[in-house]
C-alpha cells in the first residue's frame, strides 16, 4: 500500500519564519515602522506547510492571513518581541528562514506619554535593536539558517558579506534593481548564494515561486 503523506519531503521538519516588519514604539501612540508587506514570508509558511513541514511564522504587524493546519502564527510587534519568539522556538527547529524587515533602531527611549507638539523640532535618538538573524547564527548547531538580504548597490558583495558574518547556510539577495521586485509588490528578482559560494540567479518571479523555488533549494541542501 501506497503512503502518499510520506512522499511529502519536509514531513517531520520543524521550521521556523520571520515575516513583516517590525514597529517600534516612540511613544503610546507612534512607532517607527516600515513598508514591508509581509508576503515573502507567508508564502515561504505556506510552500513549506504544503510541503509537510511544522511551520511556526513569527510576524510583525500585516494585512496578511493564513489558515493551515500545519502553519502556527506567531504575531509579534517589535524587534525585541520577535527576538524572544524567535529564541523561544528555535532549539526545536530544523530549518530556520528569516525574512522579516526588522527595524534596524530603535527609540532609545519610550515617552510614557503622547509626546505633545510643543517645540518646533523634535530629536529622537535612536539605538540599534538587536540582530535576530546573526544571534541565531552565533548559537547554530544542527539548524539550516536562512537570511536575506536587501540591497541596492554592490549587491552580490553585501550579500556575501551578510552569510559569512551571520553565520548562514544560505542568503537570498532581494534584488530592487527591476520595477514590480521587493516590498510591496506580489513578485520578487532574487538571487540565491550558499555556503559553498553556489550563486543561482532568478528570473522575475511570483512570491509563491519564489517560496517553492527556495524550499526546492533548502531540501536538495539538507539532503545532500
Ligand atoms: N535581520 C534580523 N534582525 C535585525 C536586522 C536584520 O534578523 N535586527 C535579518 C533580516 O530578517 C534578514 C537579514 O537579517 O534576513 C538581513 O537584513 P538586511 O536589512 O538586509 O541587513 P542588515 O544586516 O540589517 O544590514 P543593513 O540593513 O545595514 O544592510
Ligand atoms: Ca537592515
Amino acid at each position: 500500500e501506497k503512503d502518499i503523506l510520506n512522499k511529502l519531503p519536509l514531513r517531520g521538519k520543524k521550521v521556523l519564519i520571520t515575516a513583516g516588519p517590525t514597529y517600534e514604539a516612540i511613544d503610546p501612540v507612534r512607532f517607527i515602522g516600515n513598508h514591508s508587506s509581509g508576503k515573502m514570508g507567508f508564502e515561504i509558511a505556506k510552500a513549506a506547510a504544503n510541503l509537510g513541514a511544522e511551520v511556526v511564522l513569527v510576524t510583525g504587524p500585516t494585512h496578511e492571513t493564513v489558515l493551515h493546519a500545519l502553519i502556527q502564527v506567531k504575531p509579534v510587534l517589535s524587534a525585541q518581541d520577535m527576538y524572544d519568539a524567535v529564541h523561544n522556538y528555535y532549539n526545536n527547529t530544523d530549518i530556520a528562514i528569516l525574512s522579516a524587515a526588522v527595524a534596524d533602531f530603535k527609540p532609545k527611549e519610550v515617552a510614557t506619554q503622547k509626546i505633545k507638539k510643543k517645540s518646533p523640532t523634535l530629536t529622537l535618538e535612536l539605538e540599534k535593536t538587536k540582530d535576530i538573524l546573526a544571534s541565531l547564527g552565533a548559537i547554530k548547531k544542527h539548524q539550516y539558517l536562512v537570511g536575506f538580504a536587501l540591497e541596492t548597490n554592490n549587491e552580490l558583495e553585501n550579500a556575501k558579506g551578510k552569510l559569512k558574518r551571520k553565520n548562514l547556510n544560505l542568503i537570498v539577495l532581494n534584488s530592487l534593481q527591476d520595477k514590480g521586485a521587493g516590498f510591496k509588490s506580489d513578485t520578487n528578482k532574487v538571487t540565491f548564494i550558499d555556503d559553498d559560494e553556489n550563486i543561482t540567479e532568478f528570473q522575475l518571479k511570483s512570491k509563491a515561486d519564489v517560496a517553492k523555488d527556495l524550499l526546492n533549494n533548502i531540501i536538495i541542501q539538507i539532503d545532500a
